[in-house]
């Protein structure tokens, strides 16, 4: 039975990603905070149903000492780093702690992995962040990196001392570069779920606008399940390699908007308020990735589309509140 360590095993795609390896046989370990051990309803609400099936441990990203003894005491044969201050906008807030975290906290698993259990195969959580003010149009692994923001300069880091750990101490070390993919287990701050969220409140008569920043983004939305299977699929490979992971489609937050709306019947025109604080200081205008070297060397190809993605969250957000299982939270 193969051991696979995963970082950030409370998020989005590490829940994900739990689902896939017990379904292919691995036994699965997580490294969480203390606090989501001490409030697991809360903390842990997306991996609630894999209790009992995995193994969590508490560790800090913050601190070497307990992330080397973590991989110590597992010796996993795979490691998923995902953990990260993942939101963007809040990366222009606090700059400092979201180097922090996300540049020293991949340094940290690194060293460790290195010492502790060098024949592990690494996973790193890149992103289509790194291409930021892109130099073409769609990005491919090969497009020159321009990050806009500290979310954005601490993946480029992360990137960097991933391929530098293969390259020179042989580790079987890479990076997924990842185009944004949601779920109905996204994190209300993401623009997705905060559009999805306030559909269902609004169609519920519980809200009555939505304040958004800027509708003229363009993104390359995938659904995570996709995603996680492409993270997956790269530390099979014979030798390890980057790859960017996307669907080659791009639409603007604005059709977003539109779509979900007209999910439950109502026209965003008439809630959608353009609201100048959650514009950013820097934008990532148009991100569209071309994730043919996946589709050629690992047989990856997205298999939800984006009219079936925003189906799925409007879909599970108006059950959740037609079935009172709690409010999603005001976004600011
Ligand atoms: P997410 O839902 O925000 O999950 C982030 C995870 O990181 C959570 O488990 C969180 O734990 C953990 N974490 C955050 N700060 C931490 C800290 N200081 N110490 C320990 N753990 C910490 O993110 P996601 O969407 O699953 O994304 C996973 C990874 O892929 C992230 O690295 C993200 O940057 C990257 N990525 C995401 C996308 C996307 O579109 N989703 C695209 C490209 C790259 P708590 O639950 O305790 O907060
Ligand atoms: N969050 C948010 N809130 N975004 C808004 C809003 C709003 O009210 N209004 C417009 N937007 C626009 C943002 O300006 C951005 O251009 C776009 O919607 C998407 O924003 P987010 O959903 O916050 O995601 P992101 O693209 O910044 O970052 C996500 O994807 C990256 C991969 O490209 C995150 O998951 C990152 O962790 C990930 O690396």
């Amino acid at each position: 039975m193969k051991r696979a360590l995963i970082t950030g095993i409370t998020g989005q795609d590490g829940s994900y990603l739990t689902e896939l390896l017990l379904a292919e046989g691995y036994e699965v370990h997580g490294i969480v905070r203390r606090v989501a051990l001490e409030n697991p309803d809360h903390r842990m609400w997306r991996i609630r149903h894999l209790q009992g099936r995995i193994k969590l441990h508490a560790a800090s990203l913050e601190s070497y000492p307990s992330l080397f003894r973590t991989i110590q005491e597992v010796q996993p044969a795979e490691c998923y780093h995902l953990a990260a201050q993942s939101f963007v906008s809040y990366s222009f807030e606090d700059e400092f702690s979201t180097m922090n975290t996300n540049v020293n906290g991949t340094h940290y698993m690194l060293s460790a992995l290195r010492a502790a259990a060098p024949q592990c195969r690494f996973y790193f959580a890149g992103s289509s962040e790194m291409f930021g003010k892109v130099r073409e149009v769609p990005q491919h692994e090969l497009t020159a990196f321009h990050p806009r923001s500290a979310y954005g300069i601490s993946k480029v880091a992360g990137f960097d001392l991933t391929r530098n750990y293969r390259e020179a101490y042989g580790m079987f070390a890479v990076s997924g570069i990842l185009y944004n993919h949601e779920s109905p287990r996204r994190g209300f701050e993401f623009v997705t779920r905060k559009i999805t969220s306030n559909v269902a409140k609004i169609k519920a008569g519980l809200a009555m606008e939505l304040r958004l920043g800027n509708l003229d983004a363009k993104r390359d939305w995938g659904h995570s399940r996709d995603y996680v299977r492409g993270m997956w699929q790269m530390l099979q490979l014979d030798e390890p390699d980057d790859f960017v992971i996307a669907t080659g489609e791009t639409h603007t937050v604005r059709e977003f908007c539109q779509l979900a709306f007209d999910a439950v019947g109502l026209d965003y025109e008439d809630y959608v308020v353009i609201d100048r604080q959650f514009y950013r200081p820097a934008e990532v205008d148009i991100l569209l990735g071309d994730a043919s070297k996946a589709r050629r060397q690992l047989g990856w190809q997205p298999e939800v589309g984006f009219e079936e993605l925003i189906e799925d969250m409007v879909t599970a957000d108006v059950a959740q509140q037609t079935e009172g299982r709690g409010l999603a939270p005001t976004v600011a």
